[in-house]
């Protein structure tokens, strides 16, 4: 066991502080990683928050963090796929019980017994595991990732989160050339669904509630932007969408979005607002339209995203921050103002 440096919270209430936390020595197939830059999700704040009390009540103190990327330190005897000096990314999830079904088919995210990268029962420390909010971390290589070296690391950490989140309904929704998508919120997730959607070739429309970030919404790749508090511009689209994202993290009307997709359309929710939704089977009936929604995505599909954004240079537009500003960076991802992520320089940790 060593101690690591990190950023807690202690409480719902309480904002987030330097502390020590243990980690432990690697074992024979983990790899101990030097963390570089680590994203911050609009889950980070959910969690530390407890706006999930009702499905996963945050045990404190917690460290968040779950877009991780940074230098290998030291592997364990039996480690193949890294060495020392390689870098390296890890996600949402850092452990799984490999022999359900869904892990036999590489869809980690829905095995019963995945570990979370923060607030899972911690087995080989007790507690809870710490996130990336951090300057070291010790993680089983299966759950460990490769950066395309064209990548920009900052702009890298986000894409471990965001980019999975979004990428993998799309692949799984058949986003391609010829489809008409929606992304509904232009934040961390919704700015990387509009470069993805983009570049698998999608007639891409952005909604937003933000009238300042149309020109961006278009730089990012987007072939329309619809402000979608003006019910003029939203009927303009009534029953056109093949597929809708909405990456929403507070309440919002979906049934608005429902009614814009056209028939035998399917709108995902991958936002994850504290409250439930209200939805209106009507929207569904009358066109045999569906919603569903999605988490994250298998490690295999992971490195299958982080390849596609090497090949396509996609990385994440991302303000780069000292880890002493993360409370101030929280309260701006409530009013919307985040351009499009946050990612933590984790050398500010180690200056302190
Ligand atoms: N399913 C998963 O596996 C998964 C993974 C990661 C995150 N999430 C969830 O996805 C959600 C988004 O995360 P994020 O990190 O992208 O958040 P974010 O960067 O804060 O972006 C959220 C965006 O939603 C829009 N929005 C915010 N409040 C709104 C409101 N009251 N009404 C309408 N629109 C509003 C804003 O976009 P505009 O300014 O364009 O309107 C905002 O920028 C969160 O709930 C997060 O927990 C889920
Ligand atoms: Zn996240
Ligand atoms: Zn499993």
């Amino acid at each position: 066991m060593f101690n690591a440096k990190a950023y807690s919270a202690t409480s719902a209430t309480s904002p987030l502080a330097p502390t020590m936390i243990a980690r432990r020595d690697p074992r024979e197939n983990d790899v101990q990683i030097e963390i570089l830059f680590c994203g911050i999700c609009h889950s980070d704040l959910h969690y530390s928050r407890n706006e999930w009390s009702d499905i996963m009540p945050t045990v404190y103190p917690c460290v968040p963090g779950h877009e991780i990327v940074g230098r290998i330190t030291k592997v364990g005897s039996a480690v193949t796929k890294f060495k020392a000096g390689d870098l390296a990314a890890v996600g949402c999830m850092v452990s799984s019980d490999g022999t359900c079904p869904a892990c036999k088919e590489g869809l980690e995210q829905f095995c019963p017994n995945y570990v979370l990268t923060y607030g899972s029962p911690d087995k080989n420390l007790g507690g809870v595991t710490y996130g990336g909010y951090s300057d070291s971390i010790v993680v089983d290589e299966h759950f460990v990732v490769s950066i395309p070296s064209n990548l920009d690391l900052g702009g890298a950490a986000p894409l471990l989160c965001a980019g999975i989140t979004t990428y993998s309904p799309m692949r799984h929704w058949g986003v391609t050339k010829g489809k008409k998508v929606g992304i509904v919120g232009l934040g961390g997730l919704g700015h990387m669904g509009v470069k993805f959607a983009h570049a698998l070739g999608a007639h891409t429309v952005v909604f937003t509630t933000s009238a300042s970030k149309v020109e961006d919404a278009l730089r990012l790749g987007a072939d329309e932007v619809v402000l979608s508090n003006d019910a003029s511009q939203m009927q303009k689209h009534a029953g056109s969408f093949d597929f809708i994202l909405d990456a929403v993290s507070a309440n919002h009307d979906i049934n608005a979005y429902i009614n814009l997709l056209a028939r035998d359309g399917n709108m995902t929710l991958v936002g994850a607002p504290q409250k439930p939704l209200s939805l209106s089977s009507f929207g569904l009936i009358l066109a045999r339209r569906s919603v569903s929604g999605s988490p994250i995505g298998g490690i295999a599909e992971t490195q299958e995203m982080l390849d596609f954004c090497g090949k396509h240079n996609i990385t994440s537009d991302v303000e780069v921050i000292a880890i002493q500003q993360i409370n101030e960076a929280y309260e701006r991802l409530l009013k919307a103002d985040v351009k499009y992520r946050f990612s933590v320089d984790m050398a500010s940790l180690k200056s302190k």
